[in-house]
């Protein structure tokens, strides 16, 4: 792949690819970055050069946006370089942010080191053959009511959206102390205790992007889902933070820190999530309908609802896909704020449509598969590998309803070692109408944090088993001692 990122190079703290053996899926996702950051010993630094010259004058009056311009050695391109302050005293810079990156969205370095800029609507913004560092926060308001009724609509699952970046040939660095602060707070207040209430926004949505990396960029307290991948293709997100705390409310409150997803995946091909560290309330990482060729590695995940293949299928006639994932050196825990309730989560929707996305619906079909699983670690998880294709988010439905035709298939779960807060290990519950098959299981060590319903240690419903598979010790049917995936027992 050609990539014509001349400013890369030029970064002061460059992205160390790691090696390609770990990845399967990432490889070409990977590769590509490896490219843009390969060394260039030929590259003199007249960019940062210039920008010094360019900030240096201590006694003129400092414009909010420095603009200057910068020439790359190696590929005799012209390129600027933004240099946009916060305007401080509580401004609101959203104006400033979206002009800067109008002017400067194109071959260029925008830098943006100021501690704090301050959101105050939504931002849609593109960048081509570009890098924002952003070692500062961009910090958003919290006004609810203004937020529902104007956040960007992301059109699926009836979500929201609070910050768009489109283009492709770009980074967003963080540069380990930049990122957003969602001020997600008031939104965890506001929705205490419901799941998907209308109008959360997502704080950064990565939408028709190529060749796009995200590194060392955090998230504190993310409104809602924290990053999502749409429509995009070759994405990186390395070395990234995601922290849903909240300040208010007793342990179980707290543990409704639901909808804080970290990094989720929509209808985007060649993801690469690596050096990720999440603590929340939700899913650490979940793949949504048509994710391919996914590459995870190196993931802490505290708290929440674990890694969550899903939810899927949840729109009546509609063809969903997961497809080719990897998945590598994966640890879970419990939080101070929030359970574990799942490791590993496999989730698809019952049969039928019943209700409206985001907490209703059904009847979509399609499959995973090609999924590879590796060392694993998990503390005090729920449920450490759980599956249902019969999901729906409405009590009054739980059960009532027959399960979906979502093919979950070509499964390899390998070198686990967990401890579970109850009985369950594995719970595997299929659908009658499309039995799991070509699951496998190697080297999984579940030890149960109660041992009062050994018959229910494995449950595997409806999956076909093949010779050697693993799950010689999984009961094939009675689960009926556990109600739905709210039990714990
Ligand atoms: C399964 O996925 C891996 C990457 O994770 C890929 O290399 C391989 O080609 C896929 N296999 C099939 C049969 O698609
Ligand atoms: C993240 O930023 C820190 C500080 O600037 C730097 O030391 C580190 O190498 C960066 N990591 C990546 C992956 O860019
Ligand atoms: C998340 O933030 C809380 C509050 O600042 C902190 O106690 C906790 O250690 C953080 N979690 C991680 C994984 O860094
Ligand atoms: C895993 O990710 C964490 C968090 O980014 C990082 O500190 C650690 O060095 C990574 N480990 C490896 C082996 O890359
Ligand atoms: C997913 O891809 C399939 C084709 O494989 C397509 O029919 C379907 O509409 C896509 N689903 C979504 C949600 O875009
Ligand atoms: C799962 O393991 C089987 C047996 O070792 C192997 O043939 C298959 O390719 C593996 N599948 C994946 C997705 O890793
Ligand atoms: C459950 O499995 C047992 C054998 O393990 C069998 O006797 C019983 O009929 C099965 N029940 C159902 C509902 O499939
Ligand atoms: C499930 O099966 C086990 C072993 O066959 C049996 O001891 C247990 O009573 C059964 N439970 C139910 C609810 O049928």
């Amino acid at each position: 792949m050609k990539l014509p990122l001349t400013l890369l190079p030029l970064l002061a703290t460059p992205l160390v690819a790691k090696p390609l053996d770990i990845f399967d899926a990432g490889a070409v996702a990977l590769s590509a970055v490896e490219q843009w950051f390969a060394p260039h010993d030929d590259l003199v630094d007249p960019v940062r050069t210039h920008l010094l010259v360019a900030d240096g004058d201590e006694d003129a009056p400092v414009p909010e946006l420095t603009i200057s311009q910068g020439f790359s050695a190696h590929h005799n391109d012209l390129a600027g370089i933004c240099n946009l302050r916060a305007r401080g005293g509580g401004a609101d810079d959203t104006d400033n942010f979206v002009n800067t990156m109008k002017r400067c969205g194109k071959n260029s370095l925008i830098i943006m080191n100021s501690p704090v800029y301050n959101i105050r609507r939504p931002i849609k913004i593109r960048l081509e053959n570009s890098v924002l560092s952003l070692s500062g926060r961009l910090k958003f308001s919290d006004d609810i009511e203004y937020w529902v009724k104007n956040a960007f609509d992301l059109g699926f699952q009836n979500q929201k959206l609070a910050m768009i970046v489109s283009g492709s040939n770009f980074v967003l660095n963080g540069e380990d102390s930049g990122g957003i602060d969602g001020s997600g707070q008031a939104w965890y207040d506001y929705a205490r205790g419901v799941g998907n209430v209308h109008g959360r926004p997502m704080s950064l949505a990565l939408i028709g992007a190529r060749n796009a990396v995200v590194t060392n960029w955090s998230i504190w307290q993310p409104q809602f889902w924290a990053h999502i991948a749409v429509d995009s293709d070759n994405v990186v997100y390395e070395s990234c933070y995601v922290n849903a705390t909240s300040t208010s409310g007793t342990f179980e409150e707290k543990s409704w820190l639901q909808n804080t997803d970290g990094i989720d995946t929509y209808r985007s091909n060649d993801v690469v999530i690596s050096n990720f560290v999440y603590q929340g309330g939700d899913d650490c990482i979940a793949f949504k309908p048509n994710s391919t060729n996914i590459a995870v590695h190196n993931v802490t995940c505290v708290g929440g609802t674990g890694i969550a293949f899903g939810s899927i299928a949840q729109y009546d006639g509609v063809k969903d896909v997961i497809e080719n994932v990897v998945l590598r050196d994966i640890k879970l825990y419990a939080s101070d704020q929030c359970r574990g309730y799942q490791g590993v989560y496999f989730k698809s929707w019952i049969g039928e449509e019943v209700g409206h996305p985001p907490n209703g619906g059904g009847g979509g079909y399609g499959y995973c598969r090609n999924v590879s699983v590796k060392d694993v670690y998990m503390e005090d998880i729920d449920r450490p590998i759980a599956l249902t294709a019969g999901l729906t988010y409405l009590d009054e439905e739980h059960g009532k309803h027959k399960y979906g035709t979502f093919e979950w298939s070509h499964i390899n779960i390998t070198r686990v070692r967990a401890t579970s807060t109850a009985n369950r290990a594995v719970w595997l519950d299929c659908s009658p109408d499309q039995p799991c098959h070509d699951i496998r299981f190697k080297d999984v060590v579940v030890t149960p944090g109660k041992t009062d319903h050994p018959e229910i240690h494995q449950v595997c419903n409806y999956v076909m088993h093949s010779d050697d598979d693993g799950l010689e010790g999984c009961k094939p049917n009675n689960s009926t001692l556990e109600s739905d995936t709210g039990g714990t027992m």
